[in-house]
């Protein structure tokens, strides 16, 4: 049932985690406004945003939250996680911690998502060529070990970013 005041057939409710400064909220704003911000501050608390797109003949909305990588400007998590039907699980490309770090936020989606959350991971900043610390087949490794899907994405150069998110929500439909 879709609660809002424009109409839409289904509204989703999806999350962004993975560590600070991996591009969560570039990633968002790229998809909900088509926006990028290169001197973007910590997310502080919870945003989100909607974004509504069409799949098959139907009408869905996404409501995509966004809360800090950084522990001490997290909301509460277990709020955060409640009736999510979708994750994205990002890292950036370009730092090595970040991917090693996916283990703890698989971890946390377990412990509080549903049972059957849509989980996709990705590898952000793939424009950033000459700074890259994991490979494409790392990723598509712990993907295949977990049973996610996977892209790289890069918010800055607006690649993937579409459909990332479209995968996603056509896989929670
Ligand atoms: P927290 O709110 O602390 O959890 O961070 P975040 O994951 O939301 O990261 P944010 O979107 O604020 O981006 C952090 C920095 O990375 C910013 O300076 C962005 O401009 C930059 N950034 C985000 N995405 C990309 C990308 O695809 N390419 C490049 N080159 N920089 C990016």
């Amino acid at each position: 049932p879709c609660v809002d005041e424009d109409s839409c057939d289904y509204l989703f409710k999806t999350v962004l985690i993975g560590d600070s400064a991996v591009g969560k909220t570039n990633l968002l704003s790229r998809f909900a406004k088509d926006e990028f911000y290169l001197d973007s501050k910590p997310t502080i608390g919870v945003e989100f945003a909607y974004r509504n797109t069409k799949v098959g003949d139907k009408i869905v909305k996404a409501q995509i939250w966004d809360t800090a990588g950084q522990e001490r400007f997290r909301a509460i998590t277990s709020s955060y996680y409640r009736g999510a039907l979708g994750a994205m699980l990002v890292y950036d490309i370009t730092r090595r911690g970040t991917f090693e770090n996916l283990k703890k936020w698989l971890h946390e989606l377990r412990e509080f998502g549903d049972r059957d959350i849509v989980i996709v991971l990705v590898g952000n900043k793939s424009d950033l060529v000459d700074l890259r610390e994991v490979d494409v087949e790392d990723g598509q490794k712990l993907a295949q070990l977990e049973n996610l899907c996977f892209m790289e994405t890069s918010a800055k150069d607006n690649m993937n970013v579409e459909d990332a998110f479209l995968q996603m929500i056509t896989k929670i439909y």
